[in-house]
């Protein structure tokens, strides 16, 4: 019986650690992680209430659990981890897709799988190169200096987003607003409300392309006239879609592009290497977004009891998976704090891995690798306009990436 409780239980005597804690370096893992990397695959921590969960920081743990149907993504269920107080107010308002078990979560995912296929994202390439060179075009004629997060890092995925799903541009500022306060708002309750204005904002530009007889050509439009219409899906549903799609598509695009130059700004070796062959880029956007995992700590709660290493997760508990810590597994990534444009960085899981993959991710690299590509082509004098250390960016606990990021040419 002894030996059974041991052989199950090898990380539950472990001290736990805190989770979320701040970066000390914006694309490093924070330092209070540093134990979790001799503890892998698993190590038990402790949320922002108190409350217990399980660490998942081991590469092939973490892409064997992300496939595993044992854990749920399904946020409405009571006991579902709350990393933050802030997931916590909005934890029961159910999110499409990335909230969403399986068989539902297929039929969504279904649904939305042919807009963002590579194909898609690759026929969309002259039009981000568009966005992208009149957003440079308009920093270039104000500048230098420039600040580089709102004149361009979050204009370029906002305006791709907006193009691709037929949202207005025109409410650009309400929705990145609401957004901003939904992923890191001030107080709890800032999340919950912004949540609210987003879907109703939403709905009613759903409930706007319903009436119209001809459909726009964004994929809300193709939603609404193809499958509401149908009867395949309904509005509730299709608000949830638009929220996440809106949202997701934007801010996380926004923050790799920030941090992304600031990353190369900081390995002046690995911009020239790039700037001198800028065949590399396809491959340095893949290990950018292995190094700064910025989407660090997903999701998820046990249904079953899981054997991992020794040790067992039990129903009920949670599971969350330190992206950051995963991705620098030095047994997958030698010498995993380099950043090294030869490696085969492609098996991070910094979108994730299994079913919730990023569905986006084929855009997100074509407008990642035309952003940084152009940025630093047209701009070959960019630099810092201020002391790297005094530059702000965001806390451990929300999507990592630069609040502001001053620059000069
Ligand atoms: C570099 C930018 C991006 C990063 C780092 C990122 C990261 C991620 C990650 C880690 C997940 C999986 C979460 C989980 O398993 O718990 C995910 C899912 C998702 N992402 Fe992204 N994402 C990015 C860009 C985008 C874009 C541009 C869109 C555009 C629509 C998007 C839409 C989604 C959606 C809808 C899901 C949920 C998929 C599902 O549950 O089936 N993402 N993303």
């Amino acid at each position: 019986m002894t030996e059974l409780t041991e052989s199950t239980d090898r990380a539950r005597t472990d001290e736990p650690v805190a989770f979320p804690q701040d970066r000390s370096c914006p694309y490093h893992p924070p330092t209070g992680y540093d134990a979790l990397r001799e503890r892998r695959p698993l190590a038990p921590i402790t949320l922002f209430d108190g409350s217990p969960a399980w660490l998942v920081t081991g590469h092939a743990a973490a892409r064997a659990l992300l496939s595993d149907a044992r854990l749920s993504t399904d946020r409405t269920r009571p006991g579902f981890p709350a990393p933050t107080a802030r997931f916590a107010a909005v934890r029961d308002r159910r999110i499409a897709l990335l909230g969403v078990d399986d068989p539902r979560h297929r039929t969504q995912r279904r649904m939305m799988v042919p807009s963002f296929t590579l194909k898609r994202a690759s026929e969309l390439r002259p039009a981000i190169q568009g966005i992208v060179d009149g957003r440079l075009d308009a920093m270039i004629a104000q500048g230098p200096p420039a600040e580089l997060v709102s004149a361009f890092a979050l204009p370029v995925p906002s305006r791709v987003i907006c193009a691709l799903l037929g949202v207005p541009y025109a409410d650009h500022e309400f929705f990145e607003a609401q957004s901003r306060r939904l992923l890191r708002g001030p107080e709890p309750a800032d999340s919950l409300k912004a949540r609210e204005r987003l879907e109703t904002y939403l709905g009613g530009l759903l409930d706007r392309k319903r009436a119209q007889r001809e459909p726009g050509d964004g994929i809300l439009d193709e939603l609404v006239h193809q499958r509401w219409r149908e009867g395949e899906t309904d509005r509730a549903e299709l608000v949830s879609l638009a929220v996440i799609l809106l949202v997701a598509g934007h801010e996380t695009t926004a923050n790799m592009i920030s941090l992304g130059t600031y990353t190369l700004l900081r390995h002046p070796e690995r911009l020239a290497e790039l700037r001198a062959d800028p065949t590399l880029l396809p491959a340095a956007v893949e290990e950018l977004m292995r190094m700064l995992s910025i989407a660090d700590g997903l999701l998820r709660m046990a249904t079953e009891d899981i054997e991992v290493d020794g040790t067992t997760i039990r129903a009920g508990e949670g599971v969350l998976f330190a992206t950051s810590v995963i991705n620098r597994d030095a047994s997958v990534y030698p010498e995993p704090d380099m950043l090294d444009w030869h490696r085969p960085a492609r098996h991070h899981v910094a979108f994730g891995f299994g079913i919730h993959q990023c569905l986006g991710q084929n855009l997100a690299r074509a407008e990642m690798e035309i952003a940084l590509g152009t940025l630093f082509h047209r701009l070959p004098g960019l630099r810092l306009a201020a002391p790297p250390e005094e530059i702000p960016f965001k806390p451990g606990d929300t999507i990592q990436g630069m609040l502001e990021l001053p620059v000069s040419w």
